[in-house]
């Protein structure tokens, strides 16, 4: 079976978020990384490794972007592409009233399915693409959110300022709908494409729109997973490794939840 290698490139999004740096560190130890990013002066800081490349990318504009994302497939022999950027952010309706069904905009609306569900598919459709031209049977992953298979539980909110918007459980389900026509219609080129599903990963680190700041609602969060824990974005990366290496040649099309039993109960 062929090992992971340097030779391979794969393209992350969202690199400076909570996720994507744990994402880029750890994938930088055996394979070259392209950082995709709003901020790569800010990127190249944060990842000192010779491995990574970071390029600007902004999941709004989907033309310039695509026209970056197919430059990297020129430059380089992509092998995985991780669609894990998603706009955290009042303009998609995050921690405000007005996320809810009640109120939201049309304009929230676009933003949540812009951040969540064009800009990943442009991504897919650009990268993949180049794998089909250059015969690479890669790996696309989709991180999506359990948000796509449960809803949020209302009552989780009660009293609070924090707020998970309708768009964005929305966005999530139809992304694993990507997941699925990909595995579908690029699997005869052996290319496979999956969903990592996270449960509740508060940012504990950095200050974020996805960081509540209040352990009475993280102990709430907590009370709803089986492992009586949040996660942490560590607990992602054996599942990323495992999708992107040829030891999950056989698995495609699927959901996988990591969520410590969210959806269990
Ligand atoms: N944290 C959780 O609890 C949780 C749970 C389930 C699923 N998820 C999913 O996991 C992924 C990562 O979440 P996270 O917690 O790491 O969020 P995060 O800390 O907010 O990071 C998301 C990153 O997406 C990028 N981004 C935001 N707006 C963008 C834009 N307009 N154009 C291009 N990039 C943009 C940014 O990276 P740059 O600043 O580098 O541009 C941002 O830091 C998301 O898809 C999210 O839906 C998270």
């Amino acid at each position: 079976m062929t090992q992971p290698s340097k030779q391979r490139t794969i393209i992350v999004s969202g690199a400076t978020g909570y996720f994507g740096r744990y994402l880029i560190e750890d994938l930088a130890q055996i394979y070259h990384v392209v950082a995709l990013t709003r901020d790569p002066a800010k990127s190249a800081t944060m990842f000192s490794n010779p491995n990574v490349t970071c390029v600007e990318y902004d999941l709004y504009d989907h033309e310039k972007s695509a026209a970056r994302l197919k430059k990297v497939c020129q430059d380089f022999d992509v092998w995985g592409l991780v669609n894990n950027a998603y706009d955290f952010s009042e303009k998609t309706g995050f921690n405000t009233p007005s996320g809810r069904i009640e109120n939201i905009s049309i304009d929230a609306m676009r933003a949540g399915l812009e951040s969540g569900v064009l800009g990943p598919m442009v991504a897919a459709q650009t990268v993949g693409l180049a794998m089909v031209e250059k015969k690479i049977p890669g790996s696309i992953i989709n991180i999506s959110s359990m948000y796509g298979s449960v809803a949020p539980d209302r009552r989780l909110y009660d009293g609070k300022k924090v707020l998970n918007p309708v768009t964005y459980g929305v966005a999530k389900t139809a992304i694993n709908g990507l997941t699925r026509y990909l595995s579908s219609f690029w699997g005869e080129y052996g290319i496979r494409c999956n969903s990592v599903a996270p449960g509740t990963f508060p940012n504990v680190e950095t200050n974020s729109f996805n960081a509540p700041k209040d352990d009475e609602f993280t102990v709430r969060l907590k009370n709803k997973t089986t492992l009586d824990r949040v996660g942490h974005p560590r607990d992602l990366l054996g599942m990323i490794r495992l999708l992107l290496s040829d030891e999950s040649s056989y698995i495609t099309g699927q959901i996988l939840n990591v969520d410590g039993g969210w959806t269990a109960i």
